[in-house]
């Protein structure tokens, strides 16, 4: 049999948010890194964050501050221990993308501007370009990336599997622009893949956040926490012929308010913290006052603060807005809830490795313990520098690796049903949004388990197309996310059961762990 063509290097990372782009530079100083993005170095979730990276700059904040506000949103569910590292480390790391060359606000005596977002006590998150962060730490990690000649960029190219042998990660079998594959042998392997954003019919994220590095370290043998899990952002733009656009929660921050289309502001009915409360409570307070209403959505009201501050602080969102002919200086914006983020992932330790050895995972792809139930706004930026850094000293320690064998041509080929992948993602993503969505309960959760299992075993296998494999990476972290959720009998962060509508700390104070092998722990 034809071996599989095999090339060699010290560093995989596939993904080219921050986790990816910053882990592959901070490998590059000691190891060659090839960096894989199935797209272009421009195009990630990142690229989209708004609001903001959460860090201690101010002199009145304080770590341990940082530390409780992400303890309470997350809902009893973070590690300490991993919280302790993101609050301690992140101010660290956040000087290193200044060095990396990117360029926070800064006020006119040159301190950096910091905003508030839902659930933080204090100021401290930094923004760039007022609401297009994530695009200028991009714009200037990418920069550098393409400046180190040890690191290798394979743009439009996607990883299919993980490859393991013995019980360790050996690398990755990657399809080329043109299908044909090749088996990337890496000393190390660093899933930073980012979120799963179109597992539901409404969401922020671009349509790359197709679940792929769940679905990969799940195939792969390592194991899937808390991915019942699902942030819903309280605010997305809600308006005929418009994607949902993400409208800051940092818009709130700077003053804006809720109010129902009756053009009653409710939020002090649901939460002391009101608009400022963490973000499954805002978002479930929305979805109550539409239900309540019969709308389909709420407004956002930021007519009362100055145009001048609308435009210096939010010039995208103002921009976006106005296409639609909605002016933010004189109109409410209509608004609903949309899928944001994932707070489970692939499980790691506080050195970002997974429990596949040699196999890392970080940024929204990872579940690290940080966000809990509930991540806290703008701590997900900070998150994937924090513990990139961390997985690249744990890289140079790991021990050499024995004699990868090579794959075989046929080893990842698998049997070709004809379906029409774009009609069954939208059906997946309607089924997750309505059985799987902000309020959930065991009848429809069964259902779409079901339906999703169904769709697995039809589903199965010749892929050819990216589109097919990012498919199936959908309906493998389906199947994971609903079973987490049905299994999960409370409330509690971004899991919502109406049949269950409290938290029970006795019993649910614990995570939900799924893998290949061991099922459901
Ligand atoms: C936002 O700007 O509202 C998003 C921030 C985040 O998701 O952390």
């Amino acid at each position: 049999l034809e071996a599989l063509p095999r090339l060699k290097t010290e560093v995989a990372v596939i993904g080219a948010g921050i986790a990816g782009l910053y882990t592959a530079l901070q490998a590059s100083e000691q190891a060659d890194v090839v960096l894989i993005s199935k797209k272009g170095l421009d195009d990630s979730n990142t690229r989209w964050a708004q609001g903001g990276i959460a860090a201690v700059t101010a002199k009145s904040d304080s770590p341990a501050l940082h530390r409780q506000d992400t303890l309470i949103a997350g809902a009893g569910l973070c590690s300490y221990e991993a919280v302790e590292v993101l609050v301690h480390e992140g101010p660290e790391r956040l000087k290193e993308l200044i060095a990396y060359g990117t360029e926070f606000d800064r006020d006119a005596q040159g301190r950096y501007e910091l905003t508030k977002e839902g659930a933080h006590s204090k100021r401290r998150i930094l923004h760039a370009h007022g609401d297009a962060t994530g695009a200028e730490i991009v714009r200037a990690l990418s920069e550098r990336v393409r400046e180190k000649s040890n690191i290798t960029v394979l743009e439009n190219h996607f990883v299919i599997d993980v490859v393991t042998q013995d019980g360790e990660c050996v690398g990755v079998i990657v399809m080329k622009p043109d299908g044909e594959r090749f088996f990337l042998q890496a000393h190390a392997t660093v899933l930073a893949t980012g979120g799963a954003g179109q597992l539901y019919r409404y969401t922020t994220n671009p349509e790359i956040a197709t679940a792929d590095g769940i679905a990969l370290a799940y195939r792969a043998g390592a194991r899937i926490k808390d991915v019942e899990f699902i942030q819903f952002h309280p605010t997305a733009l809600y308006y005929p012929g418009a994607p949902r656009f993400l409208i800051s929660e940092a818009v709130r921050g700077e003053g804006a308010i809720l109010r129902n289309t009756s053009g009653e502001r409710f939020m002090e009915k649901y939460h002391p913290q009101k608009e400022l409360a963490p973000r499954d409570i805002v978002a479930r307070a929305i979805v109550s006052e539409m239900e309540r209403t019969h709308a389909a959505y709420v407004y956002l009201d930021i007519t009362h603060e100055s145009e001048e501050l609308i435009k210096h602080r939010f010039p995208t969102i103002y921009q976006f807005c106005l296409q639609y002919g909605l002016d933010m200086v004189t109109d409410w914006i209509p608004v609903a809830p949309a899928c944001h983020y994932i707070m489970g992932g692939v499980q790691t330790d506080l050195n970002g490795e997974t429990t596949t050895k040699r196999l890392f995972a970080c940024g929204e792809v990872s579940c690290t313990g940080v966000h809990g139930a509930n991540r806290l706004a703008s701590n997900s930026l900070s998150e994937a520098v924090v513990f990139g850094h961390r997985i690249v000293k744990r890289i140079a320690e790991l021990p050499p690796m024995s004699e990868v064998r090579p794959l075989q041509a046929n080893e990842d080929k698998r049997v070709h049903r004809p379906v029409n992948t774009r009609e069954q993602r939208v059906k997946l993503q309607k089924l997750m949004l309505r059985h799987v969505g902000v309020k959930r309960q065991e009848k429809g959760l069964r259902k779409a388990l079901e339906e999703l299992e169904r769709m697995q075993r039809f589903y199965s296998y010749e892929l050819q197309e990216m589109e097919s494999f990012e498919f199936l990476n959908l309906l493998n972290t389906a199947v994971l996310t609903t079973r987490a959720a049905l299994l999960r009998e409370e409330s509690r962060g971004g899991h919502y059961r109406i049949d269950f509508p409290n938290k029970d700390d006795l019993i649910w104070r614990k995570h939900i762990i799924q893998s290949i092998d061991e099922g459901v722990r």
